[in-house]
């Protein structure tokens, strides 16, 4: 019997709520597949264990986290600590230092949910985006003058290496050559930025001669928001700087009927440290412990994390699942307009999972 270590980290607000259910969904795909087990460690990291110590993760955090085969992560983010300090505290000190360069966002409408963009059914929005996660605009670099002064100054320098674009460029032209439409639209706003973004688009010109079958086009950012929402079958895989890829995951997500939904996998394509695999919804302080969370993000961001792992048929078993509960509308949180709880959702999927005979 194969054995993957998870490390389970819940963090903030509804995260708690959805990982919890993720696991027990997680527990039903090994129990239904019979040839894997998981052993799940949780470590109770966020606001919580910073208001108690000072700090979002102990020191040594990484070093504790490295021999797990995948992170399985919530949400991080609380109303009374700065959300830079939750942040730079905890999900980039783990996507940095693992080099989780690749941030992989798939968006479908799965059967039952409804796209608030009118006629727009699942054959016409099926997009990937590919997001760079280690440099860009969330690179770390700039600094504060003078604080408090009329004179005070503040930089936010993002930075574009040719290693960083190169890898990700082809890691997108990869994803996209692997899909039946072999389509890739690269964004950028290199007529504003003209020194990051006219790299970026140089070195996609020199990836694609690599991968003559994959068409490829390129979009600014901003024309971008316009042809996902009035042509979104006119897309298919998209690659984009760690900033504009941030923004068109959630808008992508609201076009796919909720954020609720969204899962992301962050990945080290390389292998050399852990992934790691989380809805994209934020803690969501707003419902909070009323037990409303919509879990399909954190379930779907499993079926990431057992791709992953190397377990393709749990991954397609428990997809299967999760659209077998959200095509029955008493099956949707208030998030998609109906009134199921995170319980009855999670109750749902195992048993779609325990039933399912594929
Ligand atoms: C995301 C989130 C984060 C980000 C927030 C929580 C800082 O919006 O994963 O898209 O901007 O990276
Ligand atoms: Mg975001």
């Amino acid at each position: 019997m194969k054995k993957y270590e998870i490390a389970a980290i819940p963090g903030d607000g509804i995260g708690k709520e959805v990982v919890a259910a993720g696991l027990r969904v997680l527990d039903a795909c090994a129990q239904r597949d019979g040839r894997f087990d998981l052993k799940v460690e949780n470590f109770p990291w966020g606001s919580d264990y910073y208001k108690a110590y000072g700090v979002l993760m102990p020191e040594g955090g990484i070093d504790r986290l490295k021999a797990f085969d995948a992170i399985y992560f919530g949400a991080v983010g609380a109303p009374d600590v700065p959300d830079h300090l939750t942040l730079w505290g905890l999900r980039l000190a783990i996507c940095q230092p693992f080099d989780q360069y690749a941030n992989v966002r798939p968006t479908r409408i799965l059967p039952g949910i409804q796209s608030p963009l009118r006629g727009v059914t699942a054959d016409d929005l099926d997009w990937v985006i590919v997001r760079e996660n280690s440099e860009g605009e969330y690179a770390g670099q700039g600094g504060r003058s003078h604080r408090g002064l009329p004179e005070e100054v503040a930089t936010e320098v993002s930075i574009f290496t040719r290693v960083g674009v190169t890898r990700i460029m082809r890691f997108a032209f990869e994803l996209a050559q692997s899909r039946p439409r072999k389509l890739l639209t690269v964004v950028t706003k290199s007529n504003a930025q003209r020194h990051g973004m006219v790299l970026w688009d140089e070195i996609a010109r020199e990836v694609a001669a690599d991968f003559p079958d994959v068409t490829w086009d390129k979009m600014l950012v901003d024309a971008m928001t316009v042809r996902m929402t009035l042509h979104p079958k006119s897309i298919d895989t998209i690659v984009a700087t760690n900033l504009h890829a941030d923004i068109l995951s959630d808008l992508a997500a609201a076009l796919a009927g909720s954020i609720g939904i969204a899962p992301t996998a962050n990945l080290n394509p390389g292998r050399k440290f852990p992934s790691m695999f989380e809805p994209i919804h934020g803690s969501a302080f707003d419902i909070t412990g009323k037990g409303i969370a919509n879990p399909v993000g954190t379930f779907w961001s499993a079926v990431m994390m057992l791709e992953h792992l190397g377990e393709p048929v749990a991954a397609a078993r428990l997809m299967r699942a999760i659209e077998r509960v959200t095509a029955d509308p008493a099956l949707h949180t208030p998030d998609l307009g109906g009134t199921a709880t995170t319980d009855m959702v999670t109750d749902a999927v195992c048993a779609a999972i325990l039933g399912d005979n594929e």
